[in-house]
Order: C-alpha cells, then sequence, then structure tokens
C-alpha cells in the first residue's frame, strides 16, 4: 500500500525572476548550508571566524555539493548575542572583515555556482544603534522613542514593569531606563536580551528603514535572507499581559501576544515586492531564479507556519517540527507528513533541518557516542531523501558532537548571563570548525580560537575525514552527489511503503529510501540496487539485512 502526499512539482528548468511561490526555483530543492561566521574559518589569526575565512573555504562547500550558503549575522555589533544585535545593518563588523570582503565573498560564491542568503533581524537592534542611542539622549516624550515600545512603569513610582512580559533569555522583558543624572525614567521592551531593543513596527520609519536594508543587501547581490525572529515584528495592540508568570525558553511555540501576530504578514507581502523586482544572479550552471527569504518563526502549528509562504509572502520557513523530532519512527513519519500536507496549499516546499545554531547538535540529542553517530548519520541520509530543501549547519557533515563541558569563564551565550536554566544552550554547537593538524585550533586559523576545542576533534577534521569511505564527510558528500544525479530527489513528493514498526520506507521517482531506527538489524525484501547507506549492508539474494540505526538508499 502507498500513500500520495504532494503534488509532484519537480520541473527545475521553468523559473523567472519575479515568480511565485508554487513554480519551480532553484531554491525549491536547494540544500543550503549554514555558516556560523564566528565558528567557520578565522582569516587573520585573531581567533575569531570572519569573511576572508569563509570565503576562502568556499572551496570547500563546492566539494561538499551545497547550493547555497547561509552566513550568520556579520554586522557591526557589540555582540551581546553573537551578531544578532546590530548596531549597523549596512555595515559589516571589523571582527568579521569589510563590505569588500562581503563582496568578495558574494562574487566567488556566485563564481562558483553557490548562492548566498544573509541573515536579517528586524525584530530589534543593538542598544548601540544609533536611533537607540539617540532616544535614549532626547527622552520621554521624543520621537525617536516612538521607533521602540518605551512606556512608563506600573506601580506608585513606576518602578514596576509596564506588562507581564517574559525575556526569551529569562527575567523580565523590559528595562528601566537610568538618565544622564541618575534618575529612572522610562522602561523598554527587549524580547531577548537588554542589549537588544524591540524595533516598534507600527512605525512607518522603521518600515522604511528596512525596505532600504533589503535594497542595501539586494543591490550587493545577495541571493536571499533569514529572517531572524520573523513571527515577532508586530506586537498585539496595548501590549496587554499574558496573565501568567511563565518563563519563556528561546524555542517556544505558544500563542503569545508578542508572536505571529497576523499584522507581521503585511510586512512578508510588502518584503515580497521588494525581492521581486530583483532579477536572480545569473549563476552558472543552472541560471539565477530570483532572490528569496526564509523565515524563522516558532509558531504553534505548522498551518501557522506556512502562513508565511503563501504566494506573495517568503519562500521558505525553518522546520523547527523536524528538529525536535526524536529518533522515533512513528514520530519523524508524523512530522513529515503534517509538514508535507501543510505546505502542499501554499504551494510552498518542505524544508528540512536538523542543527543550528541555537540547538544541541544531533549526535548528542540523539544519545551521544558512537549510537548517537551512527542514528546522525542515518537521520542526515533520511532528511537528503526528503522532498524539498534541507538546511546543514556546519560540523555536520563532519559528525561533530555538542561540547557539554565548556568551562563558565568561556561561555557567551547570554542566556547563561541572565540564569534562566538554560545554561550554555548555545555555546556548545557554536565551537569552531577543525579542518586540519592534530592540535587545536585544527587549521581553524592562526590563533587561538574563541572557544577551546575538545582533543577528540582531532579525529573529526575535514582532513581526516577526506578519503575516508567510512567517514561522515564521505557519506555526506556521496548523498548531496547522488542528491544531483538521481532526477527522483530535492523537490517533488513521497510515498510510503509498507513496513515493519520502528522502519520508515518510502519511494520518490526510480528511488526508495529505507531508515531503520530500532536498535537491532531487520530482513526487508530488497527494492532495487543499493547505492548509498550510513552504515555497511549485506544483500543475499532477495532479501537485504538493514543494521540498527541506519539508512540505505535505492535505485529502483
Ligand atoms: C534567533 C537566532 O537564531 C538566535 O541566535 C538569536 O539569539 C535570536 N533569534 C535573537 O535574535
Ligand atoms: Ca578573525
Amino acid at each position: 500500500m502507498t500513500q500520495e502526499l504532494a503534488p509532484d512539482v519537480h520541473d527545475r528548468s521553468a523559473g523567472r525572476p519575479g515568480e511565485g511561490t508554487g513554480g519551480a526555483g532553484w531554491w525549491r530543492s536547494a540544500v543550503i548550508y549554514q555558516v556560523y561566521v564566528r565558528s567557520f574559518a578565522d582569516g587573520n589569526g585573531d581567533g575569531i571566524g570572519d569573511l576572508p575565512g569563509a570565503r576562502a573555504r568556499l572551496p570547500y562547500l563546492k566539494g561538499l555539493g551545497v547550493d547555497a550558503v547561509w552566513l550568520t549575522p556579520f554586522y557591526a555589533s557589540p555582540q551581546a548575542d553573537g551578531g544578532y544585535d546590530v548596531a549597523d545593518y549596512r555595515a559589516v563588523d571589523p571582527m568579521f572583515g569589510t563590505l569588500t570582503d562581503a563582496d568578495d565573498l558574494v562574487r566567488d560564491a556566485h563564481a562558483l555556482g553557490l548562492r548566498v542568503i544573509v541573515d536579517l533581524v528586524p525584530n530589534h537592534c543593538s542598544d548601540q544603534h544609533e536611533w537607540f542611542k539617540q532616544a535614549l539622549r532626547e527622552g520621554p516624550g521624543s520621537p525617536l522613542r516612538e521607533r521602540f515600545h518605551f512606556r512608563p512603569g506600573k506601580g506608585a513610582h513606576g518602578e514596576l514593569p509596564p506588562n507581564d512580559w517574559n525575556s526569551l533569555f529569562g527575567g523580565p522583558a523590559w528595562t528601566r531606563v537610568t538618565d544622564p543624572d541618575g534618575a529612572q525614567e522610562e522602561w523598554y521592551l527587549h524580547l531577548f536580551a537588554p542589549e537588544q531593543p524591540d524595533f516598534n513596527w507600527e512605525h512607518p520609519a522603521v518600515r522604511d528603514e528596512f525596505r532600504s536594508i533589503l535594497r542595501f543587501w539586494l543591490d550587493l547581490g545577495i541571493d536571499g535572507f533569514r529572517v531572524d525572529v520573523a513571527h515577532g515584528l508586530v506586537k498585539a495592540a496595548g501590549l496587554p499581559d499574558i496573565g501568567r508568570n511563565e518563563e519563556m525558553g528561546l524555542l517556544n511555540t505558544q500563542e503569545l501576544p508578542f508572536f505571529d501576530q497576523d499584522g507581521v504578514h503585511e510586512i512578508y507581502r510588502d518584503w515580497r515586492r521588494i525581492l521581486d523586482e530583483y532579477p536572480g544572479v545569473g549563476v552558472p550552471p543552472a541560471g539565477g531564479w530570483g532572490r528569496i527569504a526564509v523565515a524563522e518563526a516558532w509558531t504553534p502549528t505548522l498551518e501557522r507556519s506556512a502562513r508565511y509562504l503563501r504566494p506573495d509572502e517568503l519562500h521558505q520557513a525553518f522546520n523547527f517540527e523536524y528538529v525536535m523530532a526524536g529518533w522515533d519512527a512513528a514520530g519523524l513519519r508524523a512530522v513529515i507528513d503534517e509538514t508535507l500536507r501543510a505546505m502542499a496549499p501554499v504551494g510552498a516546499p518542505a524544508t528540512w533541518v536538523l542543527s543550528n545554531h541555537d540547538v544541541v547538535r544531533h549526535p548528542t540529542r540523539y544519545g551521544g557516542g558512537e549510537r548517537g553517530l551512527r542514528r546522525a548519520r542515518a537521520a542526515a541520509l533520511l532528511m537528503l531523501a526528503l522532498p524539498g530543501s534541507t538546511y546543514l549547519y556546519q560540523g555536520e557533515e563532519l559528525g561533530l558532537p555538542e561540547v557539554t563541558d565548556l568551562p563558565d569563564e568561556v561561555r557567551q551565550d547570554p542566556s547563561f548571563f541572565r540564569d534562566n536554566g538554560q545554561e550554555g544552550l548555545r555555546d556548545g554547537c557554536r565551537v569552531p570548525l577543525p579542518w586540519s593538524g592534530d592540535r587545536p585550533p585544527y587549521g581553524f586559523g592562526p590563533g587561538d580560537s574563541w572557544l577551546p576545542q575538545p582533543p577528540e576533534w582531532k579525529d573529526l577534521s575535514v582532513e581526516v575525514e577526506t578519503g575516508n569511505p567510512a567517514s561522515t564527510l564521505e557519506l555526506y558528500r556521496a548523498a548531496l552527489r547522488l542528491r544531483r544525479e538521481l532526477p527522483g530527489l530535492g523537490d517533488g513528493s513521497l510515498s510510503w511503503l509498507d513496513s515493519p514498526e520502528g522502519v520508515l520506507s518510502f519511494a520518490r521517482p526510480g528511488f526508495v529510501c529505507t531508515v531503520n531506527l530500532l536498535g537491532h538489524a531487520v530482513e526487508l525484501p530488497v527494492p532495487g540496487r543499493p547505492v548509498l547507506a550510513s552504515e555497511p549492508v549485506a544483500v543475499e539474494g532477495e532479501m537485504v539485512r538493514v543494521p540498527a540505526d541506519s539508512c540505505v538508499w535505492w535505485a529502483v
């Protein structure tokens, strides 16, 4: 018995600049590699990854076989939240290089046939942004304060926050301003750290400014934006209390007066018109097919996420339900089905992701050690066989685990300092990559890296894994090569095939994927010719023994 899940939209040839969602486009099948710039490659030896370092490693990404690169924020920033606190949206932080370096990186990427997506942070800026500094200087009642959310406090002396909202990094979402004479005055809203004041998106100047920022980077030639906190820009009118004192947590999908408000969609329709004005960058061999935006939108349901992807809004949204699914056949199948069902009505491609710079790396989530890595390798093959587009997080192709024993003194995650129970949640997945050599910083750069790398990573470097057919890196390279070669992969549909409990099996045109999520091997009928497997498989006549926690790709 099989089950058809989504219409086949496998035509990759018909894309045109400005075309609405639902047709072809490079992004519908793309594998997009997330470069966490600080931790990817250090070009100048200060221990911090930068744009020249990333540029020098573009050939590695081309060789890996990805289609596009997403760069995390490299803008001028005091780095209170790893660059998600932007002081100047049109400037590169000297820590990361110069605007010329950004331009050179984009040109080199295009010459290699890679697209470049940059991070856009519209919900909040840095407290060092000129607008905010000036708003503080000009005092209560000044028009510049209207570009943020300033409010008098509650209580007899304004000593209580204006409402009961908590920051996603812990503590109240409001900070009280102290004026130059030491007197306490208004409060301002920050859903994240106090150094990240929220913009007031009801203000026309904010909307104009972001239109201009979009154009600035589109004019430079970038292929798209990853929209940070895309669900947060518009707040419920009057900033109403939630009515309960709730710890928020960064990965939040509750219904809240500051998330997923209907008003955000008007902003994305506006942005889509701008994106569509820009022709695609001519990238060989496939030609350019327009600029895209991908939403970081934590919403209560996949249906709510799909609303960001209506034909006149954004192109993709991260599939956080998939990140959150564990190593469990029924759970994964349910998320896959729900995703394809939710995306079909809006004509958007599904996206899949296992890790990013905000979550524990998946080999560790899947149990760690050898078993975690086995599962991670199988999970990668499963994900790359699903219909749609895929996001990879730097280092997952090496099988890197989370670093769980970083000393407190090196931690930088603001949630660690705000003490809300997610201690160090995000430093352990941001440890700089091992490229080569047997001692830290393992070719990351000429100097000590900003976070220390574990001694075991000498066995997980790009150099060590290259050419070793058993390595995770060669598994990813082979999978990405086959993904390009086999016409049934990428955008399209899938049909589930009958399989024993704990095993997932599905067909795509000319292709079958089998995943055994059980802790023991299973005997199955051979569906075709094995083309790739996350563990060695033994085919005996009509039957195959699929090992525990493994995935096999078949050509049929
Ligand atoms: C989501 C980003 O991925 C995360 O790293 C950041 O802290 C928050 N948004 C706030 O910008
Ligand atoms: Ca550097």
